[in-house]
């Protein structure tokens, strides 16, 4: 059931936490599916709900950076670590940046599926940060869409996914719509997920430090090959493409359609004509949740590149698509 996100709504989906019930509230990256982190139950039901491997680990959401210590264990960081930790939340919290910490020895074990790291974060948004004010223990959350599917970014999606059942605070589209990134801080800082803070503006701030830490499984178990998929194949038009069917659909990622795209399309949606990418990432799940209802034989996707937020952009479709890759 969807709730109005009035302060009656709010206190009430945090007493549904508090009971150890699971609810879908908005963040500004995309819809999460919160329950909290310390009652095994609540977390065992959000597995259990988004169908997701217990293997893949929920990330701990709190309402401001001083509130991390409520899901992670600050005091065994190194003194270069803890200062990398206090730039980061200084300069990105409250925002989109998800930062791997030793977790909280009471933290149950199965929020970090079983590792040693804790994945903390303070949403910006304000009804997320007033929900997570009025409690004080951490809401662990993955994204709210079954496990491998399209990200929720309006609370519509999320109770299509999940049914009239669950309780979702409506808050409306999400403005940045794409997920955080995801960023540990071992050895300097590695970029584990790409997301809407981006490798350039991180190399800025903290130059050479900075990593792109790669996909690999074992450091970030999320990060399938197939992930973030509609059920419609998806295509990404690198250089060379067929001519689309009757019944095909193009997503544009940046800029604007050509004659011949528009007359061989049955449906052409231009995420950001002006070429601005961080319009293009708050629009990209609306349009492939949109174009997925339209029952088409197939949705190609004109790339944009991968610099700045055009890599998470590209990352996100490379694994939507590798469903439908053909050997
Ligand atoms: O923007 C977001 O981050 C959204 C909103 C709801 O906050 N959440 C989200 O959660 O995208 P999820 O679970 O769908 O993706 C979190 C990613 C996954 O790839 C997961 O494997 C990785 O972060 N992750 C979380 N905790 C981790 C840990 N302890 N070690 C390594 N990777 C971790
Ligand atoms: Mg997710």
């Amino acid at each position: 059931m969807i709730i109005q996100a009035d302060q009656a709504g709010i206190l009430r989906a945090a007493s549904l936490l508090s009971h150890g019930e699971v609810v879908g509230f908005p963040t500004e990256t995309v819809y999460g599916l919160g329950g909290n982190a310390f009652n095994e139950a609540a977390v065992r039901k959000i597995y259990a709900l988004k169908e997701r491997p217990q293997s893949n680990p929920l990330i701990c959401h709190v309402a401001s950076g001083d509130k991390a210590e409520l899901a992670a264990d600050l005091s065994v960081l190194t003194t270069e670590q803890l200062d990398f930790f206090q730039q980061l939340a200084s300069r990105y919290w409250p925002g989109p940046l998800t930062i791997l910490l030793p977790r909280r020895k009471d933290l149950p074990l199965v929020v970090t599926a079983g590792g040693g790291l804790v994945g903390v974060r303070v949403p910006y948004h304000k009804i997320a940060s007033d929900m997570l004010g009025q409690i004080n223990f951490p809401v662990a959350a993955p994204s709210a869409n079954k496990y491998t599917k399209l990200s929720a970014i309006a609370a519509s999606q999320v109770e299509e996914a999940f049914g009239s059942e669950l309780a979702i605070l409506d808050g409306g589209l999400c403005h940045v719509g794409i997920e955080s990134t995801v960023v540990d801080i071992k050895d300097g800082i590695s970029i584990l997920r790409s997301g809407f803070v981006t490798y350039e503006d991180l190399h800025e701030n903290f130059g050479d430090a900075v990593r792109v830490g790669g996909v690999d499984a074992a450091s970030s178990p999320g990060q399938h090959k197939i992930h973030y998929a509609p059920r419609t194949p998806l295509n990404i038009r690198d250089g060379v493409f067929k001519k689309p069917t009757e019944n095909a659909g193009l997503i544009v990622i940046s800029g604007t359609a050509s004659e011949l795209d528009l007359k061989n399309y049955s449906v052409v949606e231009t995420l950001s004509p002006k070429g601005d990418l961080v319009e293009s990432a708050s629009k990209l799940y609306d349009s492939l949740h949109r174009l997925d209802r339209l029952a088409l034989d197939f949705i190609d996707v004109e790339p944009c590149l991968k610099t700045g937020i055009g890599a998470a952009i590209m990352d996100r479709l490379r694994r939507a698509a590798a469903n439908f890759l053909k050997e």
